[in-house]
């Protein structure tokens, strides 16, 4: 039976265009999908610490003699990583946040990537086997190739560190910018949503 593991990051709930698209990606999938199963990990409602001391050198001991501080400095680290060897397919939905990731995500990101557990020491990812679908949604509008592409410090990163972890090989971008236009009343937020929705729903086949 086929996983979906669904990450959202907005802190915007049923205002969120990400997050609106994400659900549209889910119903997709499962409509495809329909014995399948959906996990949803909603980044605003994880308690996600900060890298600390207990983390690292947990990170880098043996599971066998880890302190209890390293052991509870890695249990949702942990359990982070075993949602993403369980998915066969991560949509993560996001916002762009001054130009890159909000901080959620990166808390998240920092959690994920663990030596010998998501990559090796020669740089190898270490998931295999997934699709991956990111949808970012931003003010602006970033396309590549275009003047305000340098400006995207989000998209290339994301593509980057979720390859480096393993993911490259099926992983798909969907940069939902423009909701500035719906800030200045051009479009309404359904309007921009809608937009989206075929390459959400192409993405979840
Ligand atoms: C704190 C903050 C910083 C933002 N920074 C940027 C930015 O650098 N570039 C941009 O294009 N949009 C930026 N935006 C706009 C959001 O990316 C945009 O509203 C997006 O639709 C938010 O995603 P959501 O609708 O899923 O919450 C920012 C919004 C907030 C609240």
């Amino acid at each position: 039976m086929p996983t979906l593991l669904k990450i959202d990051a907005s802190p915007r709930g049923e205002y969120s265009i990400s997050r609106s698209l994400s659900a549209a990606f889910a119903a997709e999938w499962q409509k495809n999908n329909p014995e399948g199963t959906v996990v949803v990990r909603d980044l605003m409602k994880t308690t996600l610490p900060f890298v600390d001391l207990p983390w690292i050198a947990g990170a880098y001991t043996p599971a066998e003699a880890h302190s209890p501080e390293m052991h509870n400095a890695l249990v949702i680290s942990n359990e982070l990583i075993a949602e993403l060897f369980a998915a066969d397919h991560i949509v993560i939905s996001t916002p762009m946040y001054n130009f890159s990731t909000p901080a959620v995500l990166k808390a998240y990101i920092d959690h994920i990537v663990r030596f010998g557990v998501t990559f090796s020491a020669s740089y190898e990812g270490l998931i295999k086997g997934k699709k991956v679908t990111l949808i970012i949604a931003s003010g602006g509008v970033y396309t590549p190739g275009s003047h305000m592409e340098s400006y995207d410090r989000e998209t290339a990163y994301l593509k980057q560190i979720f390859g480096f972890i393993g993911l490259a090989e099926n992983l798909e971008i969907v940069q939902a910018g423009g909701s500035n236009d719906v800030a200045q009343g051009k479009k309404t937020q359904a309007e921009l949503v809608a937009s989206f929705v075929p390459q959400v729903v192409a993405a979840a086949k």
